[in-house]
């Protein structure tokens, strides 16, 4: 099996490819482009986005923002995959807060979010998710944040829920329709 950095560990290379989990940076700048693209792919139906010119402008504020980290997923310098953390956006704490008191719980004001990832289809159950879910939680750390939070899908296959909780997320509170599919919506937390 190959290792990654940080532990993670990869169940199988992808046709044989090289598959890297990056921190922080792109290695070429027309892959912030890509990860656009995957995700308007990804979340476009879902969350109707109409066009990827939304996607763009959707996700530039957190490309953008030095206090975002940026995972990034490549198999041979292609990009598969990316996930996105930060702390918790001013115009969502009010759910995350009502979300973590419906376990006691006050959130911590360094806690995280991760707010977005996305793996292409083709890609996906191979363990990138994971590694890139495992890298986000490292990269947190050492910013002293104490808790991540997450807002993420259950119920079919390719969603989040189970990554998260294989990484010992807690379950806060589920929301139905959230993402206007019909799909759950799960706040979960990690304490670290
Ligand atoms: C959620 C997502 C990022 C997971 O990425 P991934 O690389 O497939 O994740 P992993 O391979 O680490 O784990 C996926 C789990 O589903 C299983 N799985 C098997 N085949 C699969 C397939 N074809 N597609 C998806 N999951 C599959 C995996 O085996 C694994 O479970 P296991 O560890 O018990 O074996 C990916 O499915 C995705 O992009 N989903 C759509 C976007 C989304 O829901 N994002 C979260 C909301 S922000």
């Amino acid at each position: 099996m190959p290792k990654q950095k940080h532990g993670a560990t990869l169940k199988a290379p992808v046709n044989s490819g090289k598959i890297e989990i990056v921190s922080n940076r792109v290695k070429t700048p027309g892959d912030l482009e890509q990860i656009v693209e995957l995700d308007f792919k990804t979340f476009s139906v879902p969350s109707g986005l109409p066009t990827i010119e939304i996607a763009r402008k959707a996700l530039s504020p957190w490309l953008d923002n030095p206090g975002t980290g940026l995972v990034t997923a490549y198999v041979d310098d292609h990009v598969v995959g990316y996930c996105l953390h930060c702390i918790i956006p001013f115009s969502e704490i009010k759910d995350y807060e009502q979300a973590a008191s419906a376990k006691g719980l006050k959130i911590d004001k360094r806690g995280r979010v991760i707010d977005s990832i996305a793996v292409q289809k083709r890609y996906r159950g191979n363990g990138i998710g994971t590694s890139m879910v495992k890298r986000a939680i490292s990269d947190s750390k050492p910013q002293g944040t104490r808790q991540i939070y997450a807002l993420c899908w259950k119920g079919a296959q390719g969603d989040s829920y189970p990554i998260f909780m294989k990484q010992g997320f807690k379950e806060l509170t589920t929301v139905q329709g959230k993402f206007g599919d019909g799909a759950l919506a799960v706040y979960v937390v990690k304490q670290l």
